[in-house]
């Protein structure tokens, strides 16, 4: 197991390279699967979780190659090569518990399988550390487009005879609209028979990457971005080359991690369009925020006001930066509320934050946040990908030292986190066991 050992007090300053976005390239690669040829896809992070995506294309029949890093520089992060996915076998059709406990977003598999192999059999991933996290509109989807499904000792059996069939539908719930959810339905529909339209669609950036890859590929793919999506069935997929968006999780967790240091850091390769709401929140708290061709500029001066926030689906505030959040305001002046409409139960970060002397009182989906003076090392415990990023924060600017247990959840979608804090001044070391 390891751990991180982090000291607190240092003042971050320089630039980071921004990875391309997990959320974009786990969906993407599973949408390789409905295409003939080589698909190449350039910009895809280093993470455990892109592992188990590549594992998994493995045991489905994909040849999955990484490249060298030797990209050239200006249009794109550097620090890896890209990705080669060629199908090379079409005879299985099974994303296992193995997969699903460890990669919640191997059901992404469900659609391009049912599509192209007329047949998906996908674990029904539990609930986890976030909250329940069913995938009913995923499954109500599916049947929409004409597959018949049930389902068996905790696995969704999925199957169609013949090509799956176009209609409206209308894809929201009971929380809004689902990002893979709208993913997997849309990768379902590029190769259906018809037109299918998506009333009440994922606007995510994730999305409209996805949208993009599977018309280069020869989809017919229109209003991506928008909760109205509208795709025109095709017989076939055709690989392609792609470079996924930057991660905007990881961009608005670097502006934070300046905010809370009081430092000064230079974002390269990032999209600050897709971070509006996180910039409109930061600007209040006192964050100044600035843009140059594709470089994000973030400063803070000492005080830290308080706010109100409310994570919602894009465009609103992300639910993935409400604990990165939430750790900067345990430092303001006064008091702040975050309420959390997407995950109501996402809020594992508040316990530890508060053995770091915080003062967070959770009140059902809101927590009251009162500002203090400092925040002190501690021993504390990872939960889950974005709770432990809250976690580093908070260490980040603590008396004295902290030590990150569990830090897997961390580099299940942060690559190199350490290296990228040590290298604009931050002192923080992985260890193992100690
Ligand atoms: C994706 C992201 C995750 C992010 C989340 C919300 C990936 C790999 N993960 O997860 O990091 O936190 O979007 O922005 O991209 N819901 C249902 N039924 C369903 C599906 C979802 O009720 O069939 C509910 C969920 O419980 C939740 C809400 O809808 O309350 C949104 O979830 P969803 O957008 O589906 O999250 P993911 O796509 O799984």
């Amino acid at each position: 197991m390891e751990s991180f050992i982090i000291r607190g007090g240092a003042r971050l300053k320089g630039k980071v390279e921004i990875s391309g976005s997990k959320n974009s390239s786990l969906p993407i690669m599973a949408a390789c699967l409905m295409a003939e040829g080589k698909t190449t896809l350039r910009g895809v992070p280093r993470l455990s979780d892109i592992d188990s995506m590549v594992k998994l294309l493995g045991d489905l029949g994909c040849h999955v190659y990484r490249h060298e890093a030797k990209e050239s520089v200006g249009d794109g992060p550097t620090l890896n090569g890209p990705l080669d996915i060629t199908v090379t076998e079409e005879k299985k059709f099974e994303a296992s518990y193995e997969i699903v406990k460890t990669m919640r977003a191997s059901i992404c598999t469900m659609g391009p399988l049912l599509a192209k192999r007329k047949k998906a059999i996908v674990s029904i991933p539990g609930g986890c550390n976030i909250g329940d996290r069913p995938i009913d509109l995923h499954l109500r989807g599916m049947v929409k487009l004409g597959a018949e499904y049930h389902t068996q000792n905790g696995y969704a059996i999925l199957e169609v005879k013949g090509r799956l069939k176009g209609c409206r539908m209308y894809l929201g719930g009971a929380q809004g609209p689902t990002v893979l959810g709208t993913i997997n339905v849309m990768c379902a529909a590029a190769l259906a028979e018809g037109e299918t339209v998506l009333v009440g669609a994922a606007c995510e950036p994730e999305v409209g990457d996805c949208a993009n890859l599977l018309n280069k590929m020869g989809a017919k793919i229109t209003g991506h971005g928008t909760p109205e999506i509208r795709i025109e069935g095709v017989e076939k997929l055709t690989g392609c080359e792609h470079r996924v968006i930057p991660d905007r999780i990881e961009c608005g967790t670097f502006m934070i991690a300046a905010a809370i240091t009081n430092g000064e850091l230079e974002l390269k390769h990032s999209n600050l369009d897709h971070l509006i709401a996180v910039v409109d929140r930061l600007e209040d708290v006192g964050v100044k925020v600035e843009r140059q061709n594709g470089t994000i500029f973030c400063s803070s001066q000492r005080r830290i006001n308080p706010v109100e926030m409310t994570t919602q689906p894009y465009p609103g505030f992300p639910t993935d930066l409400q604990a990165q959040l939430m750790a900067l305001l345990c430092l303001g002046d006064g008091m702040s509320v975050i309420t959390e409409r997407v995950f109501p139960d996402r809020f594992t970060h508040v316990g530890e934050l508060n053995r770091m002397g915080g003062r967070v009182r959770k009140e059902g989906s809101t927590a009251g946040v009162q500002g203090v003076k400092e925040l002190q090392g501690a021993p504390v415990m990872a939960s889950d990908l974005r709770a432990s990023a809250a976690l580093v924060l908070a260490a980040l600017v603590a008396k004295g030292e902290t030590k990150v247990d569990r830090v897997y959840h961390i580099d299940r979608g942060y690559e190199k986190i350490e290296q990228k804090l040590a290298a604009v001044g931050a002192r923080i070391e992985r260890v193992k066991e100690r």
